[in-house]
């Protein structure tokens, strides 16, 4: 049973993508619950974490209002420890319309540090939200002194929120200082089903888990766009193991089969550091403060150095448990050009992987975007999830982080393809990378969002 919406099809675009600007903020509209926003109409019927930061930047732009009441939504569910969960569920969501739920995912029955109100997951996602609040900042610039004062006022809130989010990733999925944030589940990674995670996976035996039944699939035209059945034990599995130990980290780290330092995840981490410092500055807090956060960033970049793996010309996530390299070619090997603070060299090494047949050269694409995972990896699929197709929300981290490289040609290539598919396709979650086809669910909240971000946004070349 297909239950989102067939995608729209705009095509021909107007001349500067005009037309976009209000259907992707009529997305946003529809997809609103409350004070948030669904990632999709039915596939997604909760708050997601790096959803909604996503979609608080978009908002940003259109709504300022509704971007604070984004994250204020989000952040209320933070965890004592500085968790920001990847879940907060929505107690009037439809029921069985969601796997995993909040009863088997039951973290305030089985943490302390839950939040007591709303009910979360025990997993977290890409710490993307400093860049959102940086965005509601610079936004309210220059515009009346109400919305000023609203959003100095929000960043006076959040700050700390931030700050303690930032902490907990930097300490307790780090406890090796090494920069790197160790992730527990291919949930935490936010490309659920990458080849980056079948080397570590296939080591685990999967044992009891309790029975299930999958709803993601009921809402897909073709569930070969999900995940496996196979992936969905091992995730499930997982998910056991994490209850079983209480969601407790120092008991995690003692025992989980899956650890891996994630590259992408550390780098959204260090851009989001960057962010930090400029919403330390706006609310003028301590000097400690920025001593500690420079030195996040500093430590972030040295551990994704050490990443680098100049053979493929991309930054590789490394298991916890072998202390092995995974030697797997995805979008998430760009990780440096998404911390940024490179020399020219390595910026010119991350560029010709990014143009080579491997990613955007490949003669085969239907437009010049990088595909999830390289063609030429034996893990890739164009149709499945984070196995080959075209994410626009990965393109967006990848143009906005060429902007600041000072790739201006690059990035407005990236820019222009991106909302060209989408003008011609509507706001799918993700695209066949030779086709340009729409998978997965239509109407998607930060396909729409970043589409707002990268219009609003003058395009230079
Ligand atoms: N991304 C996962 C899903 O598809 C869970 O966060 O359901």
């Amino acid at each position: 049973m297909q239950e989102e919406e067939v995608p729209k099809t705009l095509k021909p675009s107007s001349p500067g993508f005009r037309d976009v600007n209000p259907l992707a903020a009529g997305v946003l509209e529809r997809n609103g619950v409350k004070s948030w926003t669904k990632p999709a109409p039915s596939l997604y019927p909760h708050q997601w974490s790096w959803d909604s930061a996503f979609i608080a930047l978009g908002l940003a732009h259109v709504d300022n209002r509704r971007a604070t009441d984004e994250l204020e939504a989000l952040f209320s569910a933070q965890w004592k420890t500085g968790k920001v969960p990847h879940i907060v569920f929505d107690p009037e969501a439809p029921p069985k319309s969601y796997f995993p739920d909040a009863e088997r995912w039951n973290s305030n029955g089985l943490s302390e540090h839950a939040p007591s109100g709303p009910r979360t997951s025990g997993l977290c996602q890409p710490p993307v939200h400093a860049l959102a609040v940086r965005r509601i900042w610079e936004t309210a610039q220059g515009k009346d002194e109400r919305r000023l004062e609203n959003a100095r006022r929000f960043l006076r809130g959040n700050y700390p929120r931030l700050l303690s989010w930032h902490r907990y990733l930097a300490t307790a999925r780090d406890p090796e200082r090494s920069g790197l944030v160790t992730i527990y589940h291919p949930w935490e990674s936010g490309t659920d089903n990458s080849p980056r995670w079948d080397g570590p996976l296939d080591r685990i035996p999967i044992g009891e888990v309790p029975t299930y039944t999958r709803r993601d699939v009921q809402h897909v035209s073709d569930p070969s766009h999900r995940p496996t059945d196979e992936e969905y034990d091992r995730f499930l599995w997982l998910l056991e193991l994490l209850k079983r130990a209480r969601y407790e980290e120092a008991d995690i780290y003692g025992e989980h089969p899956f650890l891996v330092k994630d590259v992408l995840f550390s780098a959204i981490l260090v851009a989001a550091n960057e962010a930090l410092l400029e919403i330390h500055a706006a609310v003028g807090a301590s000097e400690e403060d920025r001593t500690t956060i420079e030195r996040w960033i500093e430590r972030g970049r040295e551990g994704l150095d050490e990443q680098w793996d100049p053979a493929l010309g991309l930054c590789l996530d490394r298991d916890v448990l072998t202390g092995e390299p995974l030697r797997v070619r995805t979008v998430a090997g760009f990780a440096p050009l998404i911390s940024g603070g490179l020399g020219e060299r390595r910026v010119a090494d991350v560029l010709q992987t990014l143009d080579s047949p491997a990613f955007v050269g490949n003669p085969q694409l239907h437009r010049p975007l990088p595909p999830s995972t390289s063609p030429g990896e034996p893990g890739f699929h164009p149709r499945s999830y984070w196995r080959g197709p075209v994410w626009p929300v990965a393109n967006w981290l990848l143009w906005w982080s060429l902007l600041r490289a000072g790739e201006p040609e690059r990035a407005h290539s990236l820019r222009h393809h991106t909302l060209e598919e989408l003008a011609e396709s509507g706001f799918a979650e993700y695209f066949e990378p030779f086709t340009g086809e729409p998978l997965g669910s239509g109407e998607q909240s930060w396909t729409a969002a970043i589409a707002l971000d990268m219009l609003a946004t003058e395009d230079a070349v």
